[in-house]
Order: C-alpha cells, then sequence, then structure tokens
C-alpha cells in the first residue's frame, strides 16, 4: 500500500474542500467504491470515524473532532463523513469535478460544506505571513505525513480546520505586535529570539512536544461574502499532533492562548482519514471494501 501521492506536493493555485454527510437510509458502499477509483494528482479523499464505524472498519487512532473551550477562545467541531480535496490550477475545472463527484456520491450523501481555496503569492497568509516554513521535508516530510508500517501502512490522517480572520483589527496594530503574535519577522521571515510566549510558532514548535508533533501543513487562504481567512489543513500519521498543539493553542496546558486568537478564531474543525493507494484508486479494506 502506497502513500497518497496527492498530498505532498506544495499548495496549488486553487482548491476546493467538498464536505460531505451521509444520508441514512442509503447504502454508501458502492458511492465509496466509484470515489475511491477517481482518486489522483489532483483529489485528496479523507473518511469521518462516524462512516467508519458505521461500515464496521477499523482505523486505529481516527475519532470525531472534539470541540474545546478555552479561556477566551472556542474551537467548534463540524465534524462531517467524507472530505473531497480537489486540487488544481483552474477553477472551472475544480468547480466541474467537485459537482461530478457530488452527482456520484448522490443520494447516499449530500453536501455539507463548500469552502474554496487559494494560494496567495508564494504561500502566505492573508496576514502576510509566509506559511508553511517549518514544514517537515523528504523523508522527514514522509515520516511526518503517513503512517509507515502495519495495517494501515501509506494512510494519512487530515484536519481541515477553517479560520476567519479579522484583519482591519490585525493590520490596525503595530507592525510590532503583529510580528509578536506570529512569532516571526514579516520583513524577512526571521523567527524573533524574544518572541513573547502567546508567540504562534512558540505555542506549535513541533519539537517541543513530547512525542514530538511534527506535521505537513497544506493550508490555504480563503475570501468570499462571509469573510477571509485560512483553511488551515494539516496532515500527520496520526491525530495527535494536531491535538497536542491545538491544546496548547487554546491555554489548556498552562493558560496562555495562542496570539492567532487576538485576531483570527476556528469556524469549523474535521478530522479525517486518508486511505492509502492501492493501484489505481484507493484501498478501502480497512473498511471492509
Ligand atoms: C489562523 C490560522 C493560522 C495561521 C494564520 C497560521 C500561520 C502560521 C505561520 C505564519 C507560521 C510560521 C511559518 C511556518 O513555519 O509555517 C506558522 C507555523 C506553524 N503553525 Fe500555524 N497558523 C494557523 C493555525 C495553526 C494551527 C491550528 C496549527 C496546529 C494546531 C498550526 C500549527 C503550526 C505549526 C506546527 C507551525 C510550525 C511551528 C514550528 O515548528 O516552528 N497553525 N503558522
Amino acid at each position: 500500500m502506497l502513500p497518497s501521492q496527492a498530498i505532498l506536493p506544495p499548495i496549488p493555485a486553487n482548491a476546493r474542500y467538498l464536505e460531505f454527510s451521509a444520508n441514512p437510509d442509503h447504502d454508501p458502499r458502492p458511492a465509496l467504491k466509484t470515489l475511491a477509483s477517481m482518486a489522483d494528482d489532483g483529489l485528496v479523499v479523507g473518511l469521518g470515524a462516524g462512516l467508519v464505524a458505521g461500515l464496521g472498519g477499523e482505523v486505529a487512532g481516527l475519532h470525531g473532532f472534539v470541540a474545546q473551550s478555552g479561556p477566551g477562545c472556542n474551537v467548534p467541531s463540524s465534524q462531517a463523513d467524507i472530505l473531497c480535496w480537489i486540487k488544481g490550477e483552474d477553477r472551472g475545472d475544480i468547480a466541474a469535478r467537485g459537482r461530478h463527484i457530488a452527482t456520484l456520491l448522490a443520494p447516499a450523501f449530500r453536501i455539507e460544506r463548500l469552502s474554496d481555496g487559494f494560494r496567495h503569492r508564494e504561500g502566505r497568509d492573508l496576514s502576510g505571513y509566509e506559511d508553511g516554513t517549518e514544514n517537515p521535508e523528504g523523508e522527514a516530510a514522509l515520516d511526518a505525513t503517513f503512517v509507515r508500517s502495519g495495517p494501515l501502512m501509506g494512510s494519512s490522517f487530515v484536519t481541515v480546520q477553517k479560520w476567519l480572520h479579522d484583519l482591519n483589527h490585525f493590520e490596525s496594530l503595530p507592525q510590532e505586535q503583529r510580528d509578536n503574535i506570529i512569532g516571526r519577522r514579516l520583513s524577512d521571515n526571521v523567527e524573533l529570539e524574544d518572541a513573547p510566549d502567546f508567540a504562534h510558532v512558540k505555542r506549535t514548535a513541533q519539537e517541543s512536544f513530547s512525542p514530538e508533533a511534527f506535521m505537513l501543513r497544506r493550508s490555504m487562504p480563503w475570501s468570499d461574502a462571509g469573510g477571509e481567512g485560512l483553511i488551515f489543513t494539516s496532515f500527520a500519521h496520526s491525530l495527535t499532533p494536531f491535538e497536542a498543539q491545538m491544546a496548547r493553542m487554546s491555554g489548556a496546558e498552562d493558560g496562555i492562548i495562542d496570539g492567532l486568537f487576538r485576531f483570527s478564531r476556528p469556524i469549523t474543525g474535521a478530522h479525517y482519514w486518508c486511505p492509502p493507494l492501492a493501484g489505481r484508486g484507493l484501498d478501502l479494506t480497512a473498511i471492509g471494501l
């Protein structure tokens, strides 16, 4: 079983995140088999814990997104059953592919949420800061992203969390305060040595966790009538790295809330299991298909 090749490349120019919920009284199996056969470089498929359990599958470590409330911050859950992350250059092609997938999945599944993401410059958040600098690379990226042995070999776990920014507020802050929130200097992306404890990169320093909490981030900005922000997207060999980081960001460890909450907040949150590849398509043996 091979890792899904769609996960590793840098973010594309455009993408659509389609999340589906299962409709009761419909057998999801035929639709899932068709979806599995379609996975390619431009499509990442993730399956939620409820769907997997309903099919009698066993994916160790998979569970639904757990909402959290820290002092002064809220982290909601919006768990659904299927994620399709459709990537490409051309928005029209992406929209057409999304429509095709939704048609194939109906009536067993209905669209729960649709979000479009895009690349900003060379990969920046809309706050202007470079996002992804400390992503692991090469063999370290494979280790961080994929299960490397056992029955789930080649699988990954993805977390999608849409954040809503208040950029008017952020941009009203002096540059030094903005840099302190992120923990890096906007001008040259250098990490601040004397960053405050709430600085985002201090909260999430991957090697500071025990065990270390490395992940592959592939987040994309979004902007529409509902506002603007970042669709945080991370892949890892388990859900533990995300959960450890989110717990620290929300102040659960020491009461210090990540500086990001000063101008942004999560409005969705969901975890999915990304099956490995087998031949042409996804290997769904873990869920009995
Ligand atoms: C509003 C949402 C977010 C924004 C704008 C944001 C932005 C950034 C930026 C600008 C950096 C520094 C450059 C880099 O290494 O990529 C960074 C680093 C990082 N972020 Fe975020 N981030 C967000 C949410 C999250 C969340 C929810 C997590 C995990 C739960 C997370 C985990 C990380 C990690 C692991 C690093 C690298 C830390 C290190 O080892 O140096 N981020 N983020």
